[in-house]
């Protein structure tokens, strides 16, 4: 995954650099990194360096400790050295004495001066190239938003500032700008680092969030899943072509190449089936975006790979999902090969994953009923089989729709049957009616933002980082500040993308590419998550699941490793505690660490991952809280997230 960045830096080469303010940045960038999980050496936390700082300087002084980042400093320091926040900004209003006086530039040792004439120096440089790229414009408006919007610490920091102008101890204007400067650009860093999540409890919607967006359709997130080959590609391609989103055309392009590449049949899959390896291999490998319009509808088609070795890709882009179209391939062998219960059905697998991505309706598509002469038989065959299998993995009856069809003969998709051998006894919906009959689940857009990145796109020539995703509850709109977690940036919304057009605002549900802007493109990864700056979603590299265990061979036992996925994250992990198995009708924790769970035991377990993840509990964001455990290609667990061990605690 292109977010495990390697920063390559080794703290304890430059250990002793520290003084110097450039290390100082790159400490930041240990900072993250650890926030990240970046494997590192042995080295001291943030607050023991600072300390080790203040030692190596002071050691007979007695020190105070900053409220912000619980750094130690020196009695005769007014500010922290480390971040910068004032000690009592409240105190030192009005109080004019030499020991207290917030800007003590006096106090600044030589080794200082030149510290802050280096800082003042980068800040300059930063300024120059605003006048060379788009992108350092942005950052640089960026920052000094942010630091205008910085609470009351800066305006605090100012008006001392000018209250102190008559200070004896001030020596000249140079040093006491650059302090300034100094000061200014800490509290950036407070701003974006050291910001502490307010409780949920004091959160306020905006009017804006909340209002009808009259006229537009409402987004339904519709991933399209099931066994390898079972035409999901050519079922999506068909719908886009006869809705016309692809046009004859196109459609007649496809049909030429994919005959000359001796590809005839996958024609319409190649409207999804954009990578050349993807052609020629004639399997899905990541999940494709399209588009169409039903009557009620903006329909938001995730046509997911089938191929057992890309469930993780369909993992990442089907937790979108509203509700799914499980297709299955009712040709003989075919349909039996997806029920295979080893781990190599995908039609299980995708049902079993569909669900505990939170999905309640399900269309299954019973395709390729041409193979079968549209027999009625194998279609209640079909729906028994999988009824069964569907009903023990909890989706209700009524939620499950089932519609015989042929994608490639276009039988049943956006009109009834015609072909006399499956209209003679089908009178049901066909495939567009039963999308019109799904009903969205509730959004909230009332609650602080959080949008899973699902991919990043970056323009390398204009600077330009875009993340896409659903929001997945709270709103957006052009000028919106985000706090871009894992790795703590803020960043601007630059313009926003639904429906592969430009909009204002986007709300929970809405699946959309958001341009950033006052960001590096390394900091924007998929599997992060887009969040309020006030209420940034949780860190944690230690976890308490709820899993129920799939099909599976063998025992698992503490020490385990396996896969673990979550949203659009995923990260290596190993099984540390087996806390009790559950009993599946209470509820309930029943035995106590037992020594190993098998096949469809259901049980509270704790999970180490190898770097932190941004999670949530369930209980408080089902969308963040759902997770699944892969071994050996398989899917062997599906669950919650009962418990947050966060990183940040
Ligand atoms: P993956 O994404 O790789 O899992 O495959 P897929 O499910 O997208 O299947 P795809 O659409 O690539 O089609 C696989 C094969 O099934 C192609 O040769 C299609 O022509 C064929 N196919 C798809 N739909 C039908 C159908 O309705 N009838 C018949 N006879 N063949 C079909
Ligand atoms: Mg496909």
């Amino acid at each position: 995954m292109p977010r495990k960045v390697n920063y390559g830096l080794d703290y304890d080469d430059g250990y002793d650099g520290y003084d110097d303010y450039d290390d100082f940045d790159d400490y930041e960038d240990y900072a993250n990194a650890n926030d990240y999980g970046v494997k590192e050496k042995e080295k001291p936390s943030w607050n023991d360096r600072s300390t080790i700082k203040v030692e190596k300087k002071t050691k007979k002084l007695a020190l105070w400790q900053c409220s912000v980042c619980n750094s130690d400093n020196e009695q005769s320091s007014s500010s922290c050295d480390i971040c910068g926040v004032l000690r009592d900004p409240a105190q030192n209003i009005g109080n004019g004495s030499a020991e207290n006086a917030p800007f003590q530039f006096n106090t600044l040792s030589p080794d200082d001066m030149v510290s802050v004439g280096k800082m003042s120096s980068r800040k300059s440089s930063k300024v120059s190239a605003n006048n060379t790229g788009k992108k350092a414009i942005a950052k640089f408006t960026a920052t000094n938003e942010m630091a205008e919007n910085s609470s009351g610490i800066i305006s605090g920091a100012n008006q001392l500032n000018g209250s102190e102008s008559g200070n004896a101890n001030i020596k000249s204007d140079t040093p006491q700008i650059l302090a300034s400067d100094l000061h200014q650009m800490k509290l950036d860093k407070v701003s974006t680092n050291f910001r502490k999540a307010k409780p949920l409890a004091e959160y306020k919607p905006e009017k804006w969030m909340l209002a009808n967006q009259d006229g537009i359709l409402n987004q339904l997130n519709l991933a399209v899943v099931g066994h390898v080959d079972s035409g999901k590609s050519t079922l999506s391609g068909q719908l886009l072509h006869l809705l016309g989103r692809v046009s004859k055309k196109e459609m007649h392009k496809f049909e030429k190449e994919a005959k000359e590449k001796g590809k005839g049949s996958f024609a319409f899959a190649w409207a999804t089936d954009e990578s050349a390896e993807e052609r020629e291999r004639g399997v899905t490998m990541t999940v494709a975006v399209a588009y169409f319009d039903s009557k009620k509808y903006r329909v938001v088609l995730l046509d997911s790979p089938g191929h057992k070795d890309f469930v993780p890709n369909m993992i990442s882009g089907a937790t979108q999902a509203d509700a799914a179209v499980l297709v299955v391939d009712a040709s003989i062998g075919s349909f039996e090969a997806g029920m295979d219960g080893n781990g190599f059905g995908q039609t299980k697998e995708h049902a079993q994953l569909i669900r505990s991505f939170g999905v309640e309706q399900v269309i299954v598509a019973v395709n390729k009923m041409d193979t079968v002469g549209f027999s009625k038989e194998r279609f209640e065959f079909i729906k028994s089989q999988l009824g069964n299998f569907l009903r023990s993995c909890g989706f209700k009856e009524s939620q499950v729709t089932w519609i015989p069809l042929s994608a490639m003969e276009n039988e049943n998709l956006v009109t009834s049957a015609t072909d006399a051998r499956l209209s003679s006894w089908y009178e049901g919906s066909c495939l567009l009616e039963a999308v019109d009959s799904l009903q969205l689940p509730v959004r909230d857009a009332s609650k602080p933002l959080l949008l899973p990145i699902c991919d990043v796109i970056k323009s390398h020539s204009l600077g330009q980082v875009a993340a896409c995703g659903k929001i997945e509850t709270g709103a957006i709109k052009n000028g919106s500040r985000v706090l871009v977690m894992p790795l703590r940036e803020v960043a601007t919304v630059r313009s926003i993308e639904r429906d592969s057009c430009p909009c204002s605002v986007a709300r929970a549900g809405d699946n959309v590419a958001v341009s950033l802007q006052g960001i590096d493109g390394v900091h924007v990864t998929p599997g992060g998550v887009l969040c309020h700056p006030d209420y940034p979603v949780t860190v944690a590299s230690r976890l308490e699941l709820k899993i129920l265990v799939l099909d599976i061979m063998g025992p698992i036992i503490v020490g385990s490793k396996f896969e673990f996925h979550i949203h659009h994250a995923k990260e290596a992990a190993r099984l540390v505690k087996i806390v009790s198995l559950v009993d599946q009708k209470t509820g309930k924790a029943a035995k106590k660490t037992p020594r190993f769970l098998t096949a469809k035991q259901s049980a509270i377990i704790e999970v180490a991952l190898d770097r932190a993840v941004c999670a949530e509990e369930f209980s408080k964001h089902r969308a963040l809280g759902r997770a699944f455990l892969r071994a050996s290609g398989c899917t062997v667990g599906v669950g919650i997230v009962s418990k947050v061990f966060s990183d940040e605690s």
